[in-house]
C-alpha cells in the first residue's frame, strides 16, 4: 500500500481523514478531539511547513492511517499524531508510518523522536496516582491493564521516558516515550 505525504490528499481524502481520526482518537482517549473540527485541525496543524507526514492510502487509493512529526528542539523530533482507522488496526500499518517518519526525521538530522502517549483511561497503573510520589519506581514498574498505546510503542522500540503528572487532568498522565534513531 501506497505511503504519500499529506499534502497530496485532496479535499474529500483530508476530509475523510478527519473522520477515521475522530473515531481512532475516540477510542484511544475519549476527550482528545471533542469533535470533527477538532479532526479536522489535527490535520491542519500537520500541513504546516515545518511538519513532515505520511498517510497509507489503501489499493483504492483511500486514506487509511497518518503520522506526523517535526522539530521540537536541536536534535529532537516530536511524533504527534498517529492514527490508523479502527477497521485497519493491528495489520501492521501503525509501524510502517512510524518507521518511514522516522526515517525522515533522521534524514533531516534527528538523534531522538519523542512522544507523549496519555492515559486517561485508566489502562495503566500510571492513572489515577500521584506521580510526585515516588515517580521512578512507578515508571519502573508499570503494569498496562487494557490495550493501550504505550505497548505499541514498546513493541516498536520506544522506551519510556518520563511522565507528565495530571497533563489532561488530576490523575491522567502523559507517558513520555523515546527512541534512538
Ligand atoms: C496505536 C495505533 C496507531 C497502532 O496502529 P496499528 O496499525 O494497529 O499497529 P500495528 O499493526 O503496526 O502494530 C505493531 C505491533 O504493535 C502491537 N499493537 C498494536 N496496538 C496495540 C495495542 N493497543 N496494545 C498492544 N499491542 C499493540 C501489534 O500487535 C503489533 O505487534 P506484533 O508486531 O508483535 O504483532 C492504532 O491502534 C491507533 O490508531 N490507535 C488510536 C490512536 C492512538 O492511540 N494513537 C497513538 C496515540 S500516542
Amino acid at each position: 500500500m501506497a505511503l504519500v505525504a499529506l499534502d497530496a490528499l485532496g479535499k474529500n481524502d483530508l476530509e475523510h481523514l478527519a473522520h477515521l481520526t475522530l473515531a481512532a482518537a475516540r477510542e484511544h482517549a475519549p476527550e482528545w478531539l471533542p469533535d470533527l473540527d477538532a479532526a479536522r485541525e489535527e490535520i491542519s496543524d500537520a500541513l504546516a511547513a515545518d511538519k513532515a507526514s505520511r498517510v497509507v492510502l489503501n489499493p483504492r487509493r483511500q486514506p487509511i492511517g497518518w503520522v506526523s512529526a517535526g522539530l521540537s528542539w536541536e536534535r529532537v523530533w516530536e511524533l504527534h499524531p498517529l492514527i490508523v482507522a479502527i477497521e485497519h488496526q493491528r495489520r501492521g500499518h501503525g509501524l510502517r508510518l512510524v518507521r518511514e517518519i522516522e526515517r525522515l526525521a533522521k534524514e533531516a538530522g534527528a538523534l531522538t523522536m519523542t512522544l507523549g502517549t496519555s492515559d486517561t483511561i485508566n489502562a495503566t497503573s500510571l492513572s489515577g496516582v500521584d506521580l510526585y510520589d515516588d515517580t521512578f519506581k512507578r515508571l519502573a514498574n508499570i503494569e498496562v491493564h487494557s490495550s493501550h498505546a504505550v505497548d505499541f510503542w514498546r513493541r516498536a522500540g520506544y522506551q519510556i521516558v518520563g511522565v507528565i503528572p495530571d497533563a489532561e487532568g488530576p490523575g491522567k498522565p502523559s507517558i513520555t516515550l523515546a527512541r534512538r534513531l
